[in-house]
């Protein structure tokens, strides 16, 4: 473990390269990051990064908005085959009819979507900002893809608009069930119930807090509280153990675990820089359209 880390430090000096890493991906992972944080996190700070190579630890998705941003950057994927399901679950076809049937439609796009989606849309959004973006935005109707569960998350928080739902959803957070809440909840009284916005209405409906990953670990981490019940997936366990070793942190049945995100591993990420690939090639148009909603949800979101 350490000749790999070690490796990988030397390789980061030569190739002048930094590693970001949500915190879905394994604890080891995480803890050779240069930057880790939320999809939010990750996207803003792929803007702001000085260096010749991005080696981004997380889903395709995560790869192509950091390209998308930086064109200029190479952006190595360890794990190519890091797909998120979701990613794919909405399409431009059903975005065009929309479009045809309401005259003010303001199409957003949540970042866990294909380049090609977020081309077709008008902004983009993460669980961090979602709601702030979608209240500021001029149109009355919003066609919100790819996720169902954020979109009635932000929908029942702004009665004035006017939301179209799309089927989407994420196998791990949607599985989850209001039985295993109570379970967890019957276990441990005490603890309070931390939801991310891609579990399902009545599962967000039994939370004490509902956010982000960030939103999440930080609230775990500026709470009186000392019991936790987390309902998200287990990758963020590292953060919020590492931050409050005072603390206990449990799960709400199953563990959710996204088999995507373990994907990367050291020995992927050594080979990337070694060999710099697999590298995020996209085409220049597609670049150019998904650039707009990306950096326009960059800009609502200050
Ligand atoms: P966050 O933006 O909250 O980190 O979530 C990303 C994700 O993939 C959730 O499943
Ligand atoms: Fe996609 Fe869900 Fe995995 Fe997040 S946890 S990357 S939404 S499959």
């Amino acid at each position: 473990m350490e000749q790999k880390k070690l490796r990988i430090e030397e390789l980061k000096k030569a190739k002048n390269a930094v590693i970001m890493a949500h915190y879905y991906v394994e604890d080891e992972v995480q803890d050779i990051a240069d930057y880790i944080g939320d999809s939010y996190y990750l996207s803003d700070m792929a803007t702001k990064i000085d260096a010749d190579v991005i080696v981004l630890c997380g889903v395709a998705f995560m790869g192509e908005s950091a390209k998308v941003l930086n064109p200029d950057k190479k952006v190595l994927l360890p794990a190519l085959d890091a797909d998120c399901p979701m990613a794919h679950m909405a399409t431009v076809e059903k975005i065009e009819e929309i479009r045809a049937q309401y005259e003010d439609v303001a199409v957003v796009c949540y970042v866990n979507s294909t380049a090609e989606l977020k081309a077709a849309s008008d902004v983009c959004v993460t669980s961090a900002n979602a709601l702030k973006i979608v209240k500021a935005l001029p149109n009355k109707h919003i066609f919100f893809i790819p996720d169902q569960n954020l979109a009635h998350y932000i929908a029942d928080q702004l009665p004035e608009k006017h939301f179209i739902f799309n089927d989407g959803f994420c196998h791990v957070h949607h599985t989850v069930t209001v039985e295993q809440i109570m379970e967890a909840k019957k276990a441990r009284p005490e603890a309070l119930v931390l939801v991310h916005p891609e579990c399902k209405p009545e599962v967000t409906a039994m939370a004490d807090y509902i956010g982000s990953t960030s939103g999440i670990i930080k609230f775990a981490t500026e709470s009186d509280a000392k019991q936790f019940i987390v309902v998200t997936e287990m990758g963020v366990m590292h953060e919020l153990k590492k931050r409050n070793p005072d603390k206990s942190f449990y799960t709400a049945g199953n563990m959710q675990v996204c088999p995507n995100m373990k994907k990367i591993t050291l020995d992927k990420i050594i080979d990337a820089l070694e060999q710099e690939k697999p590298e995020v090639i996209m085409d220049a148009s597609l670049m150019e359209a998904a650039h707009k909603p990306m950096v326009r949800m960059l800009e609502l979101s200050l």
